[in-house]
């Protein structure tokens, strides 16, 4: 594509030890709305998802089945390989650690620290927490009252002592605070910010970076009885995927550094401290920017196996539809704060914000067309000041929404819409077209005319969020599937009356709860 708008966000790549949840569905539906609103907006996109394979968190779950873990990333690889589908993600590209190319970029990556004198051999004895493959310093540990202590997350923790390689990350305190100050958009929102900018102003230790007492990962080049860190190898899928260790041309050269790397809160640490400072140890670009989104609780609860409340997002989207699983989840919660997912809060919006406020509107004036003006885009006369007042909130949604997406303030985005999706309830209502029939039918073919060029202006840019029942929507106004994207926007390519338009059906469906015992 011949643009320079340039636009490469990423997913965490997950864990295969488990199925896919609801929190793995919302990191990679966040970046799947910020990709499809760039497509839109006439960027070139990479979108990127994947699976993290290696280390002994997997490597313990195939072992607890009695399974290879080769075969046993295969296969929990595959469920969230399908999780794409079942979401309507828009991936460009999915990787997998286990990948070839993979281990050739991470062994790259290990060469290009160890030459610049970034990488020691030592030895180090402390705190690991398999959950969380994370280090801890005894400082970090909380001991419960049998004594017993565990990392600040909650995950068990063991006691290692083994020779391992250091990554020298004491000496990039300084850079990093610099680097902070120099792009205060790095870290969002901000409290995440200022929550880094104070962990790293504590001091930073040397990191270690290899293991010796488990094999299920990539081995350090010239030095097979080390297994690098899964953390150094996961998040080097960041540049795998764009053709690292080839810098110069390809991917590479045109996507890195990321515009985006989506993340959960837990998972920060990793990619605004760990991963910059990896990166420039090296010599390479840091990524523009790192987003910490919050969690879901269920229901009050936090989500875990152990209580068996982890909620399955193909139930979800079989139970309540997908666009509308999609909808909720950025709609209900301010992105970045934590959210408290209730079947009743979700059917609550499908009712009143779906049903009731878009859909009502859509079905209702694509109704009132196919019945009066012969199933065809209404004439329109001279626009009243009303009409304009209308057209012109369709027309500045775009800027609007882009600054919201940009901030990746997804419910105000969403509110924004829904701002003007209100207003053209309160228009149909205040030009009341169903008594103009009589009164003024040429009026009413103009209220119609502004009122369906409006609901196309809003289909549009709600086709990131909700994209297949926007295509509905946008079908039913017989707008070519080319000529959806955001060039065009605005009068210069509004409704051409007369166009014929198939007959209208509704798209957003009440939901309406079973009896219990029914
Ligand atoms: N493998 C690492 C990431 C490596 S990236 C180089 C990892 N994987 S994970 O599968 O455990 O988590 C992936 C993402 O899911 C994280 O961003 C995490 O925050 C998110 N979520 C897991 N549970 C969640 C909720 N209950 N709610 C929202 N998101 C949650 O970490």
């Amino acid at each position: 594509m011949a643009t320079s708008k340039r636009y490469y966000v990423t997913t965490p790549i997950y864990y295969v030890n488990d199925v896919p949840h609801i929190g793995h569905a919302y990191t990679t539906l966040a970046c799947d709305v910020l990709a499809r609103f760039k497509r839109l907006d006439g960027f070139d996109v990479k979108f990127l998802s994947g699976t993290d394979e290696h280390g002994q968190k997997v490597e313990k779950s195939a072992t607890e089945k009695d399974i290879d873990p080769q075969t046993f990333t295969d296969s929990v690889s595959q469920n969230f390989r399908d999780l794409l589908g079942t979401m309507n993600f828009s991936t460009d590209d999915f990787i997998r650690t286990t990948e070839e190319r993979h281990k050739i970029s991470v062994q790259a990556l290990w060469k290009r620290l160890l030459d610049a004198g970034e990488i020691y051999l030592g030895s180090y004895s402390g705190w690991y927490a398999v959950r969380d493959e994370a280090f801890y310093g005894e400082g970090e540990l909380i001991t419960d009252k049998d004594g017993n202590k565990t990392a600040p997350s909650g995950a068990a923790v063991e006691w290692v002592e083994e020779p391992s390689y250091f990554f020298k990350l004491s000496s990039w305190q300084d850079k990093l605070l610099k680097f902070y100050d120099d792009n205060p958009d790095f870290i969002a929102p901000k409290s995440r910010r200022n929550e880094v900018t104070s962990f790293v102003s504590g001091g930073l230790m040397d990191l270690s970076v290899s293991r010796t007492t488990f094999k299920w990962g990539i081995p350090v080049p010239g030095d097979d009885e080390h297994i690098m860190y899964v953390w150094l190898d996961a998040l080097t899928n960041y540049i795998t995927a764009v053709g690292f260790p080839e810098t110069e041309t390809g991917e590479y050269a045109t996507y890195w550094p990321a515009d985006l790397h989506m993340v959960g809160k837990d998972i920060l640490r990793f990619h605004a401290v760990y991963w910059p400072a990896f990166l420039m140890a090296a010599g390479l670009e840091p990524p523009k920017r790192v987003f910490a989104h919050g969690w879901w609780t269920n229901e009050g609860q936090k989500i875990s196996k152990s209580l068996g409340n982890v909620i399955d997002p193909i139930e979800l989207v079989e139970t309540y539809g997908l666009d509308q699983v999609r909808y909720f989840l950025l709609r209900e919660v301010p992105f970045g704060n934590d959210g408290d997912f209730s079947r009743k809060a979700l059917i609550g919006r499908m009712n009143g914000e779906l049903a009731n406020d878009l859909g009502n509107l859509s079905q209702r004036v694509l109704s009132m067309v196919n019945k009066n003006c012969e199933g065809a885009v209404p004439r329109h006369g001279e626009f009243s000041d009303a009409d304009n007042v209308m057209l012109g909130a369709a027309h500045g949604l775009l800027n609007s929404v882009r600054e919201h997406i940009d901030a990746q303030s997804f419910n105000e985005a969403i509110e924004t819409i829904w701002l003007v999706i209100r207003a053209s309830n309160a228009y149909v209502d205040a030009q009341a077209p169903w008594k103009l029939k009589k009164e003024d039918p040429a009026r009413m073919e103009t209220v119609l005319y502004v009122l369906a060029e409006t609901i196309r202006h809003i289909a549009v840019m709600l086709q990131s969020f909700m994209p297949q029942t926007m295509e509905r929507m946008l079908d039913q106004l017989a707008i070519s599937p080319e000529h959806r994207s955001f060039e065009f926007l605005g009068s210069e390519h509004a409704l051409v009356s007369g166009t014929e338009l198939p007959k209208p059906e509704g798209v957003f469906p009440r939901f309406v709860e079973e009896e219990e015992g029914a």
